[in-house]
């Protein structure tokens, strides 16, 4: 691997611990404004000092990310469908020339295995590997399934090998049972999604679960702008992904951490609302 593509891999996944928390805030690329990101900069603010990284497209990295963040950018550039739409039609949006202007650490697309744009998914990804290759740029491919196909370790572990036969440096992918499997078939580092919004000690459950099981951290999105308390959620994950605490000594931090009063994000919804919301997400 080249020396540029290792050393931007090594400001996301930290060489301290051979782990990462990312922080996903990328929804909108189709969804619009996602239940917590309808103000992302307020939401993000105060959540980037604890990110390993932060994944997002360029129009919220430029409107509402502040140029002196030290968090890394993971950089989604591919997009072009809408829920309202077939998800897998889309393609690359964003020249990698546009993700060097950026100073991304990397950049990201989704592929789609057993839908409708499978192919065009795939050959997006190699785009990516062949110009990244050219500039330095590591590529993350996050694993999306067709609508029938259940998100488990058959359908992932079929996506995730495909990724890294593509040539992704690192593959994102869903929590499932059987995750060993997937993560003994996949010969490239693995980072999981944390879906939609669940109690936060289950959250951390499947955080702590994820990196006994291989994954070597968090891309987490929901789970942590749409807790009550997200700056201590973070703080929270991060403390069983980079400092082995069990699930029950990470929730104590984060009761501990939001009971002092740990940055809100601006506008919150009642907790009943996102939940309903963040239900009938289309990624769940
Ligand atoms: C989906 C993505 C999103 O960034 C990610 O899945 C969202 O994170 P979360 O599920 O934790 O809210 O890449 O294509």
């Amino acid at each position: 691997m080249d020396w540029g593509i290792k050393n931007r891999i090594s400001r996301i996944i930290k060489p301290k611990t051979g782990k990462t928390v990312m922080l996903a805030v990328d929804h909108g690329y189709f969804l619009g404004p996602t239940t917590g990101l309808e103000d992302a900069r307020a939401t993000v603010a105060p959540l980037a000092p604890y990110a390993d990284a932060i994944m997002l497209t360029r129009g919220i990295l430029r409107n509402c990310a502040d140029p002196s963040w030290n968090a890394p950018i993971v950089l989604r550039v591919s997009g072009g469908a809408s829920i309202l739409t077939e998800l897998s039609n889309e393609t690359i949006t964003v020249t990698m020339e546009e993700a060097l202007r950026l100073n991304a650490s990397a950049v990201t697309n989704s592929i789609f295995i057993g839908a409708p744009h499978e192919k065009e998914s795939l050959v997006g990804l190699s785009h990516l590997v062949n110009e990244g290759a050219r500039y330095g740029m590591p590529v993350l491919a996050v694993t999306a399934v067709g609508k029938d196909m259940k998100r488990d370790a058959r359908y992932l572990g079929l996506a995730c090998r495909i990724a890294a036969e593509m040539g992704a440096h690192f593959v994102k992918t869903y929590y499932c049972e059987d995750f060993e499997e997937i993560a003994k078939s996949c010969p490239v580092p693995l980072i999981v999604a944390g879906g939609k919004k669940t109690p936060e000690l289950e959250a951390l459950a499947l955080t702590y679960q994820a990196i006994q099981k291989g994954a070597v951290g968090v891309d987490m999105g929901r789970n942590i702008f749409q807790s009550e308390h997200p700056a201590a959620m973070i703080r929270a994950v991060a403390s069983v992904v980079h400092e082995k605490k069990s699930v029950n000594e990470a929730y104590a931090l984060y009761k501990h951490l939001a009971g002092n009063g740990q940055p809100k994000t601006a506008k919150r919804q009642d907790p009943a609302k996102r939940a309903e919301k963040s239900a009938s997400s289309p990624w769940d």
